[in-house]
């Protein structure tokens, strides 16, 4: 822990107003792209309370790992010894909080509470990644909380994925006007149901990054963890890489 840099901490939030489009795979690619590739101290947030998606994909022990419902109670006093006790180094020195399992521990998302976490989050780490499903924006009041200085939608190239992430774009258009916002559009290859002009007729966003499908990448990321694609020179991998690198390098203009 420690940021590196003396700027400003960048907060990103991926979302997807679908079930499946991908915005973990992003969130966790991009995530472990960074960490290797910059100095930057990286920190990903996944906020899929009841979800152990995060602990498979970078082969977190189970019991040995804490998670932010642990700290429910005492948000209030978190200090760096609280935050230290958390967050999970992993390879790279990529940072992870973890989701607590338990369906009701939701203390955090009180808005004073998350305000608080941010806060802490922001003093310690330059880039916080925040994986996050979209129903917490009916829960979260995103006027009063300050979760996110940029916003990544991952859709999926069909008609009802891509009207439903019109709907959750509308909706923080209407509740943080003019935050910064890149479009992905996940799978292209395999989901081609609606024609590219279709797409932009329905989106009126343009596309920041269009990411291929590739199941190799998809047996290699579940069996040994997003890190290793990396290793790879394939097609999948550069789009990933380019669309991490925009990123980092857009954060901070
Ligand atoms: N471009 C891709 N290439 C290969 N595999 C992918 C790609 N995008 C997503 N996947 C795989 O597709 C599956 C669904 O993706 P993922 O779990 O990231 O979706 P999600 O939007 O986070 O879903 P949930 O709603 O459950 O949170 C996962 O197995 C993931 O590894
Ligand atoms: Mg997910």
């Amino acid at each position: 822990m420690g940021k590196r840099n003396n700027s400003e901490s960048g907060v990103i939030m991926f979302t997807s107003a679908k079930g499946g489009s991908g915005c973990s795979f992003m969130v966790n690619s991009i995530s472990s792209c960074l960490a290797l590739k910059t100095t930057a101290n990286i920190l990903l947030l996944d906020m899929n309370i009841g979800k152990r998606d995060s602990r498979t994909a970078f082969d977190v022990d189970e019991q040995a790992a804490r998670d932010f419902g642990d700290i429910e109670e005492i948000v209030k006093d978190m200090d760096t010894q609280v935050l230290r006790k958390l967050v999970l180094n992993l390879e790279s020195s990529l940072n992870i909080i973890l989701p607590p399992l338990k369906m009701d521990r939701t203390g955090i998302l009180k808005k004073e509470n998350l305000n608080i976490f941010i806060e802490c989050l922001r003093d310690h780490f330059d880039i916080i990644l925040v994986d996050m499903p979209y129903y917490l924006f009916s829960y979260i009041d995103m006027v009063e909380v300050d979760i996110a200085d940029r916003i990544v939608f991952v859709t999926l190239p069909d008609i009802y994925s891509v009207s439903n992430c019109r709907i959750l774009m509308n909706h923080i258009e209407y509740i943080r006007p003019g935050i910064d916002r890149y479009m992905v559009v996940n799978k292209y290859n395999i989901r081609a149901s609606i024609s590219p002009t279709g797409l932009a007729n329905i989106l009126k966003y343009p596309v920041t990054a269009f990411i291929p499908y590739d199941r190799d990448i998809e047996f290699l990321v579940q069996t040994r963890g997003p890190f290793q694609m990396f290793n790879y020179n394939l097609r999948i991998v550069k789009s990933i890489k380019d669309l991490s690198m925009k990123i980092y390098e857009e954060l901070w203009q």
